[in-house]
C-alpha cells in the first residue's frame, strides 16, 4: 500500500477557502500557527529557544524565572494556601526551570499546544505536569497561572476602519496565491473594533484579539484565590492607536522580521502587539482587580534591579581578583539582567496582573520598606 503524501497547508487553506468561501483571519492564523500537521506551532520543532526563532525574556536569562518566583512566593505568603503554577505556552520551560527551585512547596503544571515543546519539557522538567490545553488542567485552581508572549500568538481578526462603519480582512485565492480582501465585519468583531477603536479613522487595520479575551476569561474563571499574570508586547489602546494605520500584525522567522502572513502559511510565526486596556476589560467584567505596569518596572518590584547590582560588583571584583572565565560569566550575566530591563527592549513589554477582586495586591519586599 503506498503512503499518501499530506497535502500542503496552503493546499488545504485554499481548499476551505473553495469550499466555505473568504476565510477570515483568525481561521487563518490558526491553521497557519497550530495546524498539527504543518502548523508554525502545531507541527515539527521547538520554536522558543536560542537556536529557534524568537528570543524571549526566560530564554534571555534565569533571573526572568527567579523574579516571577518571588511574585508567586509573596502572592502565596499572603494568601497562605496557592499550591501551583501554572506556565501556559510554556515553551521550552525555560521559566519553570528557573523559577522551581524558589517555589517551595508550589508545584508547577506547563501547558502547551505544541506537541514538540510538550516533548522537550518532559525531559526537562520530568517532575512536573505537562498538558495540551487549560482545559485539561482540571478543578479549581489556588495559584498563579502565567502566559509569557502567549497572547500575542492567539488567533485574531483584522478589522479595517472605512468611511461608513467597519469592514474584515479575509482571505481568498486569485491568480493561485493568497490574497487579502475585506468583507462585511462579523457582528462579534465590529462589536470589539467599536468598542476599543471607535476613535480611529478610516483606513486604520486593527487586530480584534478576542481569543486573547477568551483566554483571560477562562484563567481567571479557573481561579478560586491567585492572579493571572500576562506578559506580552502591546500597549493600552490609546497607546497602541498610532501604529493602526498599517496594523501591528508581523510575522517572524529565525530571529528576524519574516514575509507577509499570506506567502507562506505555518513556516513563519505570526503575531501582534496585544492589547491591554481590552484585556483589562475582560479582567474587569469577570471581578478581578488589575495592576498593570513595563516587564522593567515588574521586575524592578521583585528584586532584579539588586540582583543586577549585585551582579555588577561581583563582576568588579572578578575583574580584580577572579579569573577570566569568571569575568566573562559575570559579564554576560549583567548583559543579560539589562536585556530583560532594557526600555526599548524587553523592559518595555507590559505585564498586567489580574486577581479576584476581593483580594487586595501584594506588597512586595521593596514597597515595604
Ligand atoms: C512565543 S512562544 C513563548 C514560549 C514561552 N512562554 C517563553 O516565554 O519562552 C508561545 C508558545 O505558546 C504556545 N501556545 C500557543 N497557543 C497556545 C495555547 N492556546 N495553549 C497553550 N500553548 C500555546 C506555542 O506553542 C509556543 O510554545
Amino acid at each position: 500500500m503506498s503512503r499518501q503524501r499530506p497535502v500542503a497547508l496552503i493546499d488545504r487553506i485554499a481548499s476551505e477557502i473553495s469550499e466555505r468561501g473568504p476565510m477570515f483571519f483568525d481561521r487563518f492564523m490558526e491553521m497557519a500557527l497550530y495546524d498539527l500537521e504543518a502548523g508554525f506551532f502545531g507541527a515539527g520543532r521547538l520554536r522558543s529557544h536560542r537556536t529557534g526563532d524568537f528570543l524571549t525574556s526566560p530564554e534571555v536569562s534565569p533571573l526572568f524565572g527567579e523574579a516571577l518566583a518571588r511574585f508567586v512566593v509573596a502572592e502565596a505568603d499572603r494568601r497562605g494556601d496557592l499550591d501551583v503554577v501554572i506556565d501556559c505556552g510554556a515553551g521550552s520551560g525555560s521559566l519553570l526551570a528557573a523559577a522551581l527551585p524558589h517555589l517551595g512547596d508550589i508545584g508547577a503544571v506547563a501547558v502547551e499546544v505544541s506537541p514538540a515543546a510538550r516533548q522537550a519539557l518532559a525531559a526537562r522538567l520530568p517532575a512536573i505536569r505537562v498538558v495540551g490545553s487549560l482545559d485539561e488542567v482540571g478543578g479549581r485552581v489556588r495559584g498563579v497561572i502565567v502566559a509569557n508572549e502567549l497572547l500575542d500568538n492567539l488567533p485574531a481578526a483584522v478589522a479595517v476602519r472605512s468611511v461608513d462603519g467597519w469592514l474584515e480582512e479575509a482571505v481568498i485565492v486569485a491568480d493561485a496565491s493568497l490574497r487579502a480582501t475585506t468583507v462585511p465585519a462579523r457582528p462579534e468583531v465590529m462589536e470589539w473594533a467599536v468598542r476599543h477603536a471607535a476613535a480611529l479613522p478610516p483606513g486604520s487595520r486593527v487586530e480584534v484579539q478576542l481569543a486573547a479575551g477568551k483566554w483571560l476569561r477562562t484563567a481567571i474563571g479557573m481561579l478560586d484565590a491567585g492572579a493571572v499574570v500576562v506578559i506580552d508586547y502591546g500597549d493600552t489602546t490609546a497607546g497602541l492607536a498610532d501604529r493602526r494605520a498599517e496594523g501591528t500584525m508581523r510575522t517572524y522567522r529565525a530571529h528576524h522580521l519574516g514575509p507577509d502572513p499570506l506567502l507562506e502559511p505555518g513556516a513563519t510565526d505570526i503575531t501582534m502587539d496585544v492589547d491591554f486596556s481590552a484585556l483589562m476589560a475582560v479582567a474587569e467584567s469577570s471581578r478581578a482587580a488589575t495592576e498593570y505596569t513595563t516587564q522593567a518596572e515588574f521586575l524592578t518590584t521583585w528584586g532584579l534591579r539588586q540582583q543586577l547590582s549585585t551582579l555588577r560588583h561581583e563582576e568588579l571584583a572578578a575583574a580584580r581578583t577572579g579569573s577570566t572565565m569568571e569575568r566573562l560569566q559575570l559579564r554576560s550575566r549583567v548583559t543579560e539582567a539589562e536585556t530583560l530591563l532594557h526600555p526599548r527592549g524587553l523592559g518595555d513589554f507590559r505585564v498586567l496582573v489580574a486577581r479576584k477582586s476581593h483580594q487586595s495586591p501584594v506588597s512586595s519586599p521593596q514597597q515595604e520598606r
